[in-house]
């Protein structure tokens, strides 16, 4: 199967050389290339230049005519918790009328409020619920997603959750990486005993999940009124000797530690940072950990802003993902999240759009394949509405603009 899209206003975050990840100053650079044209075949991205050095031997099988539009590879959103059993509104409401988020998961809300419902819920209902998530994301211009479970909290649900995450991976056209977050609350009949729920993790929840293949990675909600350094530590300890490799929750609440914990074991990514201060960032600087801000989270929750500008000018990389979860960013739709990023982050355009692509590909352990146009990697692009600049994408904060999804080469 060969596509070609030709005439395209501007071509963005071309790449000749891939990068791993895109850090300080150079994160307010993008590569684009006007009047453009992209080559693809069998899935792959084949070649892409100016439409003046456009040389084809053999006619493609499909020609898009992009005059006007602008065309971007695939948002990779590299943390959302999207398999979920119904929504959490009312908390919304309590929210609106004063209750912290911390408050409501003190009263048994939150996130075992989800867990509850999701004990009731049937897999295959799961499944279809999620996946009417994920169709939704990737209309809205999403091509690689990482999912956790955490709503599970039992040997039996927190599998029940991860097979859902297989299933999906196996069924939709967008890259899907699975994440374990077996510690992401303690269940209400280990209240007063913590530890035997820490056991639970280790004993029988890893070597269960790892039996069975079904994680990438491991997580730990390791923050104020959650989980502490040193059960973050065991979880991760015993992640490690199954080979996950960490995407830690860190510092959302409180300067918890987490980020030098995830430090310290060489996390992929820390997520969420509202409370960073300058240790954390000597931490993270030299380390092969992305630091990763979830702003939907921020927004929704009305928290402080991570110190991003002063992240950025220390040479961090930073990405930026959704989170999309019923509790605290109930939306997977990474174009608000590059808006949010610009208004509540003042992050440039040409930053957010680095922090949404090649630096969440990175935070997934996919950047070889996704996150960028370049030769070889995975045709995951959209196609946009007709708009003026790139800057318009951030700054049109209601607008859907993406008209065309191409997955794997092929126009969904
Ligand atoms: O990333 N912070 C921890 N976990 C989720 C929230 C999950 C929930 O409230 O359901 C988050 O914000
Ligand atoms: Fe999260």
């Amino acid at each position: 199967m060969s596509l070609l899209i030709k005439n395209i206003s501007c071509l963005v975050q071309t790449e000749e050389v891939p990068q791993t990840w895109v850090a300080g100053k150079d994160m307010a650079k993008i590569s684009n290339i006007k009047d453009a044209f992209l080559k693809i075949d069998d899935g792959l991205i084949s070649d892409f230049g100016e439409m003046k050095d456009l040389n084809l031997q053999i006619p493609p099988e499909e020609i898009i005519d992009a005059s006007d539009r602008f065309v971007f590879p695939s948002f990779c959103d590299s943390h959302t918790h999207l398999v979920y059993a119904g929504s959490r509104e009312k908390e919304f409401v309590d929210k609106i009328k004063g209750l912290s988020y911390e408050e409501i998961a003190r009263r048994g809300g939150g996130i075992l409020n989800s867990s509850a419902l999701l004990h009731k819920t049937s897999e295959n209902e799961l499944f279809n619920q999620a996946m009417a998530r994920v169709n939704e994301i990737i209309s809205l211009g999403t091509g690689a997603v990482e999912i956790k479970s955490g709503y599970g909290l039992s040997v039996d649900d927190e599998l029940k959750m991860l097979r859902v995450i297989r299933r999906i991976k196996e069924s939709a056209p967008l890259e899907v990486k699975a994440t374990f977050l077996g510690a992401h609350a303690v269940p209400e009949k280990y209240k007063n005993s913590r530890g035997e729920y820490i056991d639970l993790v280790i004993n029988e929840m890893i070597p269960a999940v790892a039996a069975e293949e079904l994680a990438d990675y491991i997580d730990v909600f390791c923050d104020r009124g959650f989980f502490s350094i040193d059960e973050t530590e065991q979880i991760l300890m015993s992640g490690l000797k199954y080979g996950l490799r960490a995407k830690l929750h860190a510092n959302e609440l409180g300067c918890s530690g987490g980020i030098q914990a995830g430090v310290k074991y060489n996390a992929l990514s820390v997520d969420h940072l509202e409370y960073t201060g300058d240790a954390e960032i000597k931490a993270l600087i030299g380390s092969e950990t992305m630091p990763t801000l979830l702003p939907g989270a921020s927004f929704f929750l009305g928290l402080i802003d991570p110190p991003v500008r002063k992240m950025i000018d220390s040479g961090l990389p930073v990405a930026l993902a959704s989170d999309y979860n019923p509790g605290s960013s109930p939306s997977g739709n990474m174009k608000l999240i590059m808006s949010l990023g610009c208004i509540k982050f003042k992050m440039l355009p040409e930053e957010v759009i680095n922090a949404v692509t090649i630096n969440t590909a990175y935070a997934m352990g996919i950047s070889e394949t996704h996150g960028s146009i370049a030769r070889g990697k995975v045709a995951n692009v959209f196609i946009t509405k007709e708009i003026p600049s790139y800057e318009f994408i951030p700054y049109a904060f209601g607008s859907n603009l993406i008209e065309t999804v191409i997955l794997r080469g092929k126009i969904i």
